[in-house]
């Protein structure tokens, strides 16, 4: 793991007054941020009551100082919107025992969602991510039976260890942007520009699969789509009224998104084939 990507032990969250992404964990208080926005509009897409503790007052100057946050909210909502909905579907008839949220970072699920109390839900990021939260949040008792595990994700025995660990029972794996440092789709990137661009291309590996190729490499795996909510199709759906807002958030990058053909950006369910 190089530098860049190495987290400084008292980050993230420290000094308030730094509103620079400095490591990938930064990225979480930024989202963290987005949804305690979306969550004090009255058409915001998200309702998390615990997303603004969790930000603290460098997430929410990280979010401000972006140059579009009118387009992040709504893309850090739309998403957070979409995987609820295919979380609550796939949990509803009891058969998955098991969640599993690789790089969960500050999501609050586990908190905010009304969960089978049976269920268990673990919890994997960096060990300063896990203790940050705790810190935060640690005075409320999730819906469920959760567990916090410290890892490197990018460390393969990590990964295998963490997977022994979800064990043989059915179980959901959520990757909620994570994967945003390994794909980046083409239209996204046109969209994205400047300083925005920065975060997901400084931290993300230089052997990282782009666009078809990733949904191809799962689909090699065994892997099939089961459900999917794309940003371009639903997600504009849900942008309603406040899509002209976001046309002139767009306008002031220079550019107006086209959703491409072969934009795969968005939410997916993939089950074993
Ligand atoms: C953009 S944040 C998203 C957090 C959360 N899933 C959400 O949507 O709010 C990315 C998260 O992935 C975690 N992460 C990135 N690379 C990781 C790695 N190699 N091992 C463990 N966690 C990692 C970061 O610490 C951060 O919490």
């Amino acid at each position: 793991m190089d530098d860049a990507r190495t987290p400084a032990p008292e980050s993230p969250g420290s000094g308030s007054e730094n509103a620079q992404i400095e490591n990938v964990s930064d990225t979480a208080l930024m989202v963290a941020a987005c949804r305690a926005l979306e969550t004090e509009r009255p058409d915001g897409l998200v309702r998390d009551p615990f997303a603004r503790r969790l930000a603290g007052e460098r997430g929410m100057a990280i979010a401000r100082a972006s140059p579009i946050p009118e387009w992040m909210c709504f893309g850090v909502g739309t998403r957070a919107r979409f995987m609820d909905e295919l979380l609550t579907e796939s949990l509803a008839n009891g058969q998955i025992r098991t969640v599993a949220n690789l790089g969960a970072g500050l999501d609050t699920r586990p908190w905010r969602l009304a969960l089978d109390p049976g269920l268990d839900w673990i919890e994997a990021d960096f060990p300063h991510m896990l203790e940050y939260k705790a810190a935060r949040l640690g005075d409320v008792p999730p819906g469920c039976r959760l567990e916090q595990v410290a890892t490197d994700l990018d460390d393969k025995d990590a990964q295998v260890r963490l997977f022994q660990h979800v064990g043989p029972r059915p179980a959901l794996m959520i990757t909620e942007g994570l994967l945003m440092y390994l794909l980046f789709s083409p239209d996204m990137l046109r969209l994205a520009a400047g300083e925005w661009k920065s975060p997901v291309e400084k931290f993300r590996p230089e052997d990282h699969l782009f666009g078809q190729a990733l949904l191809g490499a799962v689909e090699e795996a065994g892997w099939k789509v089961s459900a999917k909510r794309t940003y371009a199709r639903e997600g504009a759906a849900a942008a309603g009224a406040r899509a002209a807002s976001l046309l002139e958030a767009s306008k002031k990058l220079g550019a107006i998104p086209e959703a491409g053909r072969d934009d795969i950006s968005g939410i997916y369910l993939f089950k074993h084939a």
